[in-house]
């Protein structure tokens, strides 16, 4: 069925794990990750990012109603969530088009601004009844940013910033940045666990971890077990698809059926958001 994000978030911070969202830029991705988090019967978050709607010509609602009607027939609770919202148009769509929570990112932007910016959208947010997650210390490698380098240094979330931002801006959620960056296609990416530890300490809000597919295993769990609350895997999806689909293409090059290649890459997909939701349980042992 439908769930809340917020519902979701509290339910595995109440159980000190981690809630896994993916995101989807096509109809085979809902459907893996519906399939992937029923197999393993865990709660999952889909989300939507504005790069994903500009792909389908600016419009939120033909993938947004998509993801809904199969999130209500899904056997798990699956919320949707609106990822890395720049547009305060696409933000005002959010309670209509079925989303519970929105990812409100100013993080580009100076102090002051991020902070201004961010509690508007929030207030707003509330308002509806959305749930609403910021971003401080900018998560390098979005929107088509060049291919980061896994080894330089990037930006750190300074935690007493982040509470201050936290309390003035009345956000439910965090974005940090503590080692990872977007859109990695190797999992080579290395955590500051120290500083995870003194922001989860300094924030009584959860924290989320974005570019989560530069990750190995042993990080991601380790990053539950440090105090991340909702995981954002999205690459490591289309590493999945784009691969499998590759394969297939070179094993049968007569391919015509799209239907042939697409049900191996969401079947790829669904394998790898299993493993991955399981790897992320096993950061709640600790
Ligand atoms: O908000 C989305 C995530 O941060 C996904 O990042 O594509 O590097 O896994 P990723
Ligand atoms: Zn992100």
């Amino acid at each position: 069925p439908l769930a809340a994000t917020g519902e979701l978030i509290a339910a595995a911070t109440a159980a000190r794990g981690a809630v896994a969202a993916f995101n989807v830029i096509t109809l085979e991705h809902v459907e893996a990750v519906i399939a992937g988090a029923e197999s393993v019967g865990a709660p999952v978050v889909l989300q939507v990012s504005e790069n994903a709607v500009g792909f389908r010509h600016g419009r939120l609602l033909p993938l947004a109603r998509a993801a809904a009607a199969t999130a209500e027939r899904a056997a798990v609770p699956v919320a949707l969530h609106l990822d890395h919202i720049h547009s305060d148009d696409l933000l005002r769509q959010a309670p209509g088009a079925g989303f519970s929570s929105v990812m409100y990112d100013a993080a580009r932007l100076p102090y002051e601004e991020n902070l201004a910016a961010t509690r508007a959208a929030a207030d707003w947010a509330h308002a509806q009844g959305l749930w609403l997650e910021a971003e401080l210390g900018q998560v390098g490698g979005k929107d088509g940013e060049p291919p980061p380098d896994p080894h330089a240094p990037g930006a750190r979330t300074d935690p007493g910033e982040a509470a201050a931002f936290v309390a003035d801006s009345g956000v439910d959620a965090l974005a940090v940045a503590v080692g990872s960056t977007h859109a990695m296609t190797t999992r080579t990416a290395t955590l500051d666990h120290v500083l995870l530890k003194r922001l989860s300490t300094a924030l009584d809000v959860p924290l989320v971890l974005h570019g989560s597919s530069g990750l190995p295993d042993g990080e991601l769990t380790a990053a539950v077990a440090g105090g991340i609350a909702k995981v954002n895997i999205g690459t490591a999806l289309n590493v999945a698809m784009t691969g499998a689909i590759r394969d297939h293409l070179a094993a049968h090059p007569g391919t015509v059926d799209p239907r042939t290649y697409l049900r191996t890459g969401r079947e790829a997909m669904t394998r790898t958001v299993a493993h991955l939701i399981t790897v992320l349980r096993d950061g709640r042992a600790f």
